[in-house]
């Protein structure tokens, strides 16, 4: 495994729509691999492919330690609710904000072995999941930020 560059603000790698993963290879698993471990390192809760400089549908997140969730192509199918809560980024170093996001997502996605599945989520998890896969349409949090904090 290695740890990858972690892209920040600024670069326009970040407002890039990714291309879904027609098919996954070695590389790909790789690449997961790798961002798991970036992504740890960094102590991040989440990471999408396109902060490690790579344009594909690919997301990590980890928000209860050692129970990884690996999302290829994913797409939100059901969400509910709405929470007004703090979220950061691995990518904006030092910027915190509340954002309004919805309680309760449901995410339909492939895992390594190309098998979709469905996965839902409340609060902490609900946010990655809007938070990572808006990554992949080139958004960030501080685009749907209703009140940015000071550090
Ligand atoms: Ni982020």
């Amino acid at each position: 495994m290695a740890k990858l560059n972690i892209v920040k603000y600024g670069d326009e790698t970040l407002r890039k729509v990714c291309r879904p993963v027609d098919k996954i290879t070695p590389r790909t698993l790789t690449l997961l691999d790798d961002m798991l471990e970036t992504m740890r390192d960094a102590d991040g809760c989440g990471l999408a492919a396109p902060q490690v400089g790579v344009l594909r549908r690919i997301a990590v997140i980890e928000v209860e330690e050692g129970k990884p969730i690996e999302l290829i192509n994913p797409k939100i199918i059901a969400y509910a609710g709405e929470q007004q809560e703090q979220e950061g980024c691995l990518s904006l170093p030092g910027r915190w904000g509340i954002t309004k996001r919805p309680k309760h997502v449901t995410v339909r996605a492939m895992n390594r072995k190309g098998e979709w599945f469905e996965i839902s989520g409340s609060d902490l998890l609900a946010r990655a999941f809007c938070h990572e896969l808006d990554h992949l349409d080139g958004k960030l949090f501080i685009d749907e930020m209703v009140k940015e904090l000071k550090e």
